[in-house]
């Protein structure tokens, strides 16, 4: 992952399991765990935020094997990654500052990707996704924060 001028993160995906796994030694129970938080979902359409290398969307089809997903992320590269483990999915380049996929969606997944964003950011995703979920439909968010963040906030 590196940094540019303006502060925007690139993810390379030839070396982010190594990264993400320096960053969150607990990425694969994290992933497991965000899976088996949608288990009473009703999910034939799924909205994923930030689908790095699919690694969350594999693990929640799984669990949801009928339904369709749409995944957004801003990086081509790690997009070619995901459909080569995702074949059926709908993922598009895209940023989450930008305006969401058309459609309604039963569930919306988001594992370590808005925290990208600033608390505007958020704020606005947060309403955006609202408007997309049908009603008594699921956000699903495990984020990160770092211990540096906590530690000055
Ligand atoms: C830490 S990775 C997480 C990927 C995956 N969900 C996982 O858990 O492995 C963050 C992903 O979010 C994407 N991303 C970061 N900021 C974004 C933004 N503003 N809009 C769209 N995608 C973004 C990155 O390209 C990257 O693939």
């Amino acid at each position: 992952m590196k940094r540019d001028p303006v502060g925007q993160y690139h993810f390379d995906p030839e070396t982010y399991l190594a990264m993400v796994l320096s960053e969150v030694p607990a990425y694969f129970a994290l992933q497991e765990a965000t899976a088996e938080a949608t288990t009473g979902v009703v999910a034939a359409q799924i909205l994923e935020l930030g689908v790095g290398t699919g690694e969350t969307a594999k693990l929640v089809l799984a669990v949801h094997p009928m339904a369709r997903l749409t995944g957004v992320d801003e990086s081509p590269e790690m997009l070619d990654c995901a459909r080569k483990r995702l074949p059926s999915a709908d993922l598009r380049v895209g940023r989450l500052e930008d305006p969401l996929p058309e459609g309604t969606f039963d569930l919306v997944i988001s594992a370590l990707a808005v925290h990208h964003l600033d608390g505007d950011g958020k704020a606005d995703l947060f309403t955006r996704v609202a408007e997309r979920l049908r009603p008594e439909g699921v956000l699903c968010w495990p984020t990160w924060s770092s211990p540096t963040t906590l530690a000055t906030r």
